[in-house]
């Protein structure tokens, strides 16, 4: 499994001359763009099928996604995560049949997830498959700790998942932001929230990757990087900027100015009977008991926005 000694790049786009750009400018600077985050509508718009009003069926639009994907694949060497399609409604065993089927695209495709209780279940079948994963839109302390003992369970009971790499956790910084709380106060305390599972699993810190998303400029990019994040996912537009900048420069920005009028977001700590929990059964108990709090209202609204998205393009 491949090891983390610096952080790497993401591109947010579903635009393959995007790709391409930011790969070379990346390579010009000594850089690298490792890969790539996707999801349906980012890629339908790129495409300029929503300008243009062509629509799809269901089924091929999932093609199209198909074919651009195996098309990003050739561009980036890393992982290329890949969204199922789910609504407010849509259960587990759906989300499980479109990532067995995603997953069969290409061994670097990552199968991205919601991060809600039918995207856990959905979870717990594909990792026990050794399918990888990438739980998306989280925007809470509790989501980054039920993932993690999630994968603390499964790691325990079923080994590591024996891919490439690791399952990712995307926490989604801007959008804290954007309703007035500090984002990557989120991904810091994050970090913190994987080394609790260090000193019960042998393969210690727990075997799982932070994926720093919803970034928009490159002080998130820099916080980021001081807080060891192993992957970030930026659009073009801050990854353009980050490249451009000398290592002078980036180890100048302020990363904390912008944030001086945000609210912090202070460290959740879990209670230790939650930190003992090492079973399934328990783990959902635990859930639905809300001892562990999987909500959060942005993860609603990311849902519904990523449907709407999805909508525009079908017939
Ligand atoms: O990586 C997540 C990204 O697609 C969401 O970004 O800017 O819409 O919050 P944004």
């Amino acid at each position: 499994m491949d090891i983390v000694h610096s952080t790497k790049f993401i591109l947010d786009s579903g635009d393959l001359s995007e790709y391409r750009k930011i790969k070379d400018l990346a390579e010009k600077n000594d850089a690298q763009l490792w890969g790539a985050t996707t999801n349906p509508s980012l890629i339908a718009k790129a495409a300029g099928l929503t300008e243009k009003g062509k629509k799809f069926t269901q089924k091929e639009a999932f093609d199209f996604q198909k074919e651009t994907i195996l098309e990003i694949v050739k561009i980036v060497p890393g992982a290329v995560s890949a969204e199922v399609y789910a609504d407010l409604t849509t259960k587990a065993e759906e989300m499980v049949k479109q990532g067995r089927e995603i997953a069969t695209w290409h061994q670097r495709v990552v199968v991205k997830l919601p991060t809600t209780l039918e995207g856990l279940k959905a979870r717990t079948t594909l990792r026990k498959e050794k399918i990888n994963t990438n739980n998306t839109l989280v925007f809470s302390q509790q989501q980054i700790f039920a993932i993690c003992l999630h994968e603390h369970i499964m790691q325990k009971k079923y080994g590591p998942i024996d891919d490439l790499w690791p399952p990712f956790i995307s926490p989604f910084v801007g959008r804290l932001d954007d309703i007035g709380e500090d984002g990557m106060d989120l991904v810091e305390n994050g970090m913190k929230i994987k080394k609790l599972f260090s000193h019960t699993l042998p393969a210690s810190p727990l075997a799982i990757w932070m994926l720093e998303a919803s970034v928009r400029k490159v002080e998130h990019i820099r916080r980021g990087i001081l807080a060891h994040t192993e992957l970030i996912t930026a659009p073009a537009s801050a990854l353009e900027q980050w490249f451009a900048l000398t290592q002078d420069e980036k180890d100048q920005i302020d990363s904390t100015v912008y944030a001086k009028d945000l609210q912090k977001i202070p460290y959740w700590t879990p209670d230790d009977n939650l930190l003992k929990i090492d079973n399934e059964e328990d783990f959902y108990q635990a859930i639905e008991a809300q001892k562990i709090d999987i909500t959060h209202p942005l993860t609603e609204k990311g849902i519904v926005r990523f449907v709407e998205d999805w909508k525009t393009i079908l017939k």
